[in-house]
Parts: C-alpha cells; sequence; structure tokens
C-alpha cells in the first residue's frame, strides 16, 4: 500500500494539492466517503490492478487520469441546475475542469472522459482509460455497500 501512495504523490501530488481537488473533500461520493477520498482509492485501485493483473502502464497517466476522473467539483446529491443528469454528464464536466486546471496528455483526457463506459456509450481508447474504467466500479461498489466511512 505505501508503494502506491508514495506512486500517487510522485506523479499527482500537485494534483492533491490543488484547490480544485481540496475542495473535493467538501463533496460526499458514495456513502460516507468524499470524491477527494474516492478518486484517491480509485488510483491506488488502478496502480494494483496494473501491478497484479501485470498490464503495462504509463504510471504517471493512470495516477493523473485516476485523480482528476471525477473532478466536476460539485456535490451531486444536491438539486441544482444541470446535475439532474449527473450520471451521464459529470465526465464531460470533469475534463473541463480538468483541462482548465491542469495540462492533460491524450491518454489522462480520455481516462476522464471515457471512465463512465458503458453509460458514456464511447469505449476507451487506452489500456489506463480500460484499467479506470474497472477500478472505479470496483470502488463505487464498495463504498455503496460498506458501512463504514471515512472521516
Ligand atoms: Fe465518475
Ligand atoms: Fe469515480
Amino acid at each position: 500500500m505505501i508503494e502506491y501512495i508514495r506512486t500517487i504523490n510522485k506523479y499527482g501530488g500537485d494534483i492533491l494539492a490543488s484547490d480544485g481537488m481540496q475542495s473535493e473533500k467538501r463533496f460526499m461520493q458514495h456513502g460516507r466517503v468524499s470524491t477527494y477520498d474516492h478518486s484517491f482509492d480509485v488510483a491506488v485501485m488502478c496502480l494494483r490492478l496494473s501491478k497484479k493483473l501485470h498490464i503495462r502502464a504509463d504510471k504517471r497517466s493512470l495516477v493523473r487520469g485516476a485523480l482528476l476522473h471525477d473532478y466536476y467539483l460539485y456535490d451531486w446529491h444536491t438539486p441544482h441546475d444541470g446535475h439532474d443528469m449527473h450520471a451521464l454528464m459529470h465526465a464531460r464536466c470533469a475534463l473541463d475542469n480538468a483541462s482548465r486546471d491542469f495540462a492533460l496528455n491524450d491518454i489522462e483526457r480520455d481516462m476522464i472522459a471515457r471512465h463512465m463506459f458503458p453509460l458514456n456509450i464511447t469505449p476507451p481508447k487506452y489500456r489506463e482509460s480500460v484499467i479506470l474504467c474497472i477500478a472505479d466500479k470496483l470502488c463505487a461498489l464498495s463504498e455503496t455497500f460498506s458501512k463504514r466511512g471515512k472521516s
């Protein structure tokens, strides 16, 4: 675990420290898990899947795309104009925000834009995006059905 945390800090330390990412600590994702913690957990899961399944991946892009995949920067539980289609629309919103705040490469852009496949019907283009799709769903399931939340 410590190895994954080191890798995330190495490649995504600037993202974690950013105002946008810090604001994710106020937004709940699933259960009592904040969007910040969810994104961090998804980055860990991406690295874990890549290692355990022996899937070669660009680690820097894998970490950065995972940290930013839900960078939509609002609380989707709060009824708000434009957020009623959250499940369908948030990947696009996250990509717009992430592109505004960070320099993204093609892999990172694809990861963020396609992470809701198959709900968003365009399939992932890169193996890093496929890893993220799987990691995100595993983490979401675990968060939804876990009795415990992070504080
Ligand atoms: Fe998402
Ligand atoms: Fe997510």
